[in-house]
């Protein structure tokens, strides 16, 4: 069992953090490969709640190698005070490694992402302003600054020169920003370098080394498929890839090294920001749902926009992913409703039915859901633990899931909480089959 993969199977905020969190514990790393801190997990332990955004939530448990792989774009400021915060709160960090190709935020990519979807005004993708964009897209052109850089200050203010200079036409409202001042931002990254320089690594090198000795290392994406930039609903995506490919590139890893891909997705669905959402729900059911599920951004704390579990991108979601098993989160969260409906094909603005999801942007921005109803059930599913005890609506809305899915349904979350999850054979048998590798009892 050398890799296992944990992606969004959504549109992001399926849970991923407590999935990986349950993970963690059986396994011998975390690493992140995408995003940046326009994720947000929340993990519950007890009474205490942790909030990341930018460190793996492996770091909660003692001794873990946690790592912010290459394909990461990290803002040192938001690391810095994740790693204080945890420090301030007893957390050994010590086990943190940072990518040295990793690229940094840069204190322009903030100001441009803001520019750019005021720009955008009505259009706006409703990005988190987090300057992800901005700092993918000068990764792209070759003019980003990398954690390594940090560490050597000529490089670093050459780099930085030339990486500001195309981006003065755009920058002019800004630039009386103290922030934007050559030598203020370079006084500032190298602090930040001297405060990170001792996580900072060749993870590739690390991450192969714990493949060779059949460590078990869990890849943590950020985001979801339907947010992916190749094949998510672009423009209105993030600038990065949170699909299961993208875990090799932004790690540095083969491919043969991945043996599962676990998708997650919620037992209905949500997105945040703007783009198509053909099971979109405008209605009272929709308010419930988001109230019910505590649907508010971890990140930014905007509402998110609810909907019916969209079954046909949920398959596009475990074809582009190759996924072995599905997770299915917030099952407890439709409890109590007479009928649930699922969405099983997108009805196109001519009357044409759509079993796949549409490749052309045009199709799905006029396609609506195609709904099937399923009886609901009245049960609070909080306390169960195994299936068997779950109700008879909820078992059928799980296997409904499964067969249109195609990926065997590996965990289901009924709560907030670390232990309120049911782990199904198909979970344990990957339990089983890491604690083998490993030769230690799960
Ligand atoms: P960006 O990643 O900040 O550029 O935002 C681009 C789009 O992705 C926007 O619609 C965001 O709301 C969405 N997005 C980015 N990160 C997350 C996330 O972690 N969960 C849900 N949506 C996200």
């Amino acid at each position: 069992m050398p890799a296992i993969v944990v992606v969004g199977a959504q549109w992001g905020d399926e849970g991923k953090g407590k999935i990986t969190d349950l993970l963690a514990e059986h396994g011998d790393a975390v690493v992140r490969f995408q995003g940046g801190n326009n994720a947000g997990h929340t993990i519950v332990r007890g009474d205490e709640e942790w909030k990341l955004h930018l460190i793996p939530s492996g770091i909660l448990y003692p001794g873990k190698r946690c790592v912010i792989g290459n394909g990461v774009v990290i803002d040192p400021r938001v690391l810095i005070d994740e790693l204080d915060a945890l420090r301030a709160r007893r957390v050994d960090v010590g086990g943190l490694r940072i990518s040295a190709n990793a690229h940094l935020i840069m204190p322009y990519h903030l100001l441009l992402d803001s520019a750019g979807e005021a720009k955008l005004g009505k259009l706006q993708i409703g990005t988190t302003r987090r300057g992800i964009g901005p700092c993918y897209a000068d990764k792209a052109a070759r003019l980003g600054i990398r954690v390594q850089d940090l560490l050597d200050e000529k490089i670093l203010k050459k780099k930085i020169v030339a990486a500001m200079e195309p981006k003065r036409l755009s920058l002019r409202p800004f630039e009386k920003d103290p922030a934007l001042d050559l030598r203020t931002m370079t006084e500032e990254y190298l602090i930040f370098g001297h405060r990170l320089e001792q996580h900072i690594a060749d993870t590739s090198k690390l991450m192969w080394e714990m493949l060779e000795n059949d460590e078990l290392v869990i890849l943590e994406g950020a985001q979801g498929a339907m947010l992916d930039i190749d094949h998510g609903t672009y423009p209105f995506v993030t600038s990065s890839n949170p699909l299961a490919g993208a875990a090799c590139v932004g790690t540095g890893i083969g491919p043969k090294a991945i043996e599962e891909v676990w998708g997650i997705s919620k037992a209905y669905t949500t997105r945040v920001g703007a783009g198509p959402f053909p099971s979109e729900l405008h209605d009272e059911m929709g308010e419930t749902i988001r109230e019910r599920g505590g649907e508010f951004g971890t990140t930014t704390g905007r509402p998110r926009r609810t909907g019916w579990l969209d079954l046909v991108a949920l398959r596009y979601a475990a074809r582009l992913n190759t996924m072995t098993a599905l997770v299915v989160t917030k099952l407890d969260v439709l409890s109590g409703l007479d009928r649930i409906n699922v969405c099983t094909s997108y009805r196109g603005a001519e009357g044409a039915e759509f079993e796949d999801f549409p490749y052309h942007q045009t199709v799905l921005h006029h396609s609506e859901a195609e709904l099937t109803e399923l009886p609901g059930w009245k049960e609070d599913l909080g306390e169960c633990r195994t299936l068997s005890d779950l109700p008879q609506g909820a078992r059928d809305y799980l296997d409904f899931v499964a067969e249109h899915t195609g990926a065997p349904v590996a965990l289901i979350g009924v709560g907030p909480g670390r232990e309120q999850v049911i782990w199904t054979e198909a979970g344990q048998q990957t339990l089983i089959g890491a604690a083998a590798a490993r030769s230690t009892p799960v």
